[in-house]
């Protein structure tokens, strides 16, 4: 969602959020209310289980990553490119004494090693950047998945350009087509596992895993 966004500078090219309480607010509109819910369903279609490492790309505020790191029951990593997104993230881990460590980073430039992680979720952040950046960012997340290792991608299948209301006032958003993330991921080495709607407005999801 690219609710109150700015372009980064070339070394980090994207739609860098810089207003973490709207995004909250946008996210809340979005799920009526029920984000809780939505994130267990996006853990869901990762299948994500007790014991498995986890990074977050593009974790915003961090919600996804902290409801990781209860299932996993182990710390779970989230990185984003703004400092302003990764403090209320922090704040809403402390309050939830929830271990993820977040970093901030460029997606498409991950700073971890081969291989690290079991799980890696993007979730409403590959529309962010643009398509040389998005296969960037999918190189680097097959780079840090291990071997047998899984990725779910959450999107917006559809731009939202042409909606009313109060939540077109807080959120405009891009979008990435499905079968344009499936190729994106197809030749960043991946393959497809699942993918479909996630029953959530136009959300798309893949799950793949490292050919
Ligand atoms: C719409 S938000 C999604 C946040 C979170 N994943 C969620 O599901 O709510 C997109 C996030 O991607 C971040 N972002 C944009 N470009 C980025 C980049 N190049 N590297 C890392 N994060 C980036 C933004 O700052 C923002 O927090």
């Amino acid at each position: 969602m690219a609710s109150s966004a700015h372009q980064a500078g070339a070394a980090n090219p994207g739609l860098v959020l810089r207003r973490p309480h709207r995004y909250d607010f946008t996210v809340w509109l979005f799920t009526r209310g029920g984000e809780r819910g939505f994130r267990e369903k996006i853990l869901d279609l990762a299948k994500l289980k007790p014991g498995e490492r986890v990074l977050d790309v593009g974790c915003g505020t961090g919600t996804l990553a902290i409801a990781a790191s209860k299932r996993v029951g182990a710390e779970v990593h989230g990185l984003d490119a703004s400092v302003e997104m990764l403090a209320r993230a922090e704040s809403k881990a402390r309050r939830d004494r929830a271990k993820v460590a977040f970093t901030e980073g460029a997606a498409q430039t991950l700073p971890y090693a081969d291989g690290q992680f079991d799980v890696v979720l993007a979730t409403l952040m590959l529309h962010h950047l643009p398509r040389k950046d998005r296969e960037l960012c999918a190189r680097e997340m097959r780079r840090v998945l291990a071997p047998g290792g899984r990725l779910l991608v959450v999107d917006f299948a559809i731009a939202a350009q042409g909606q009313k209301g109060v939540l077109a006032h807080f959120h405009r958003h891009g979008h990435v087509k499905p079968e344009a993330l499936t190729e994106l991921l197809s030749n960043a080495g991946f393959s497809i596992a699942e993918s479909g709607p996630v029953g959530v407005s136009d959300l798309h999801f893949v799950l793949a895993t490292p050919s």
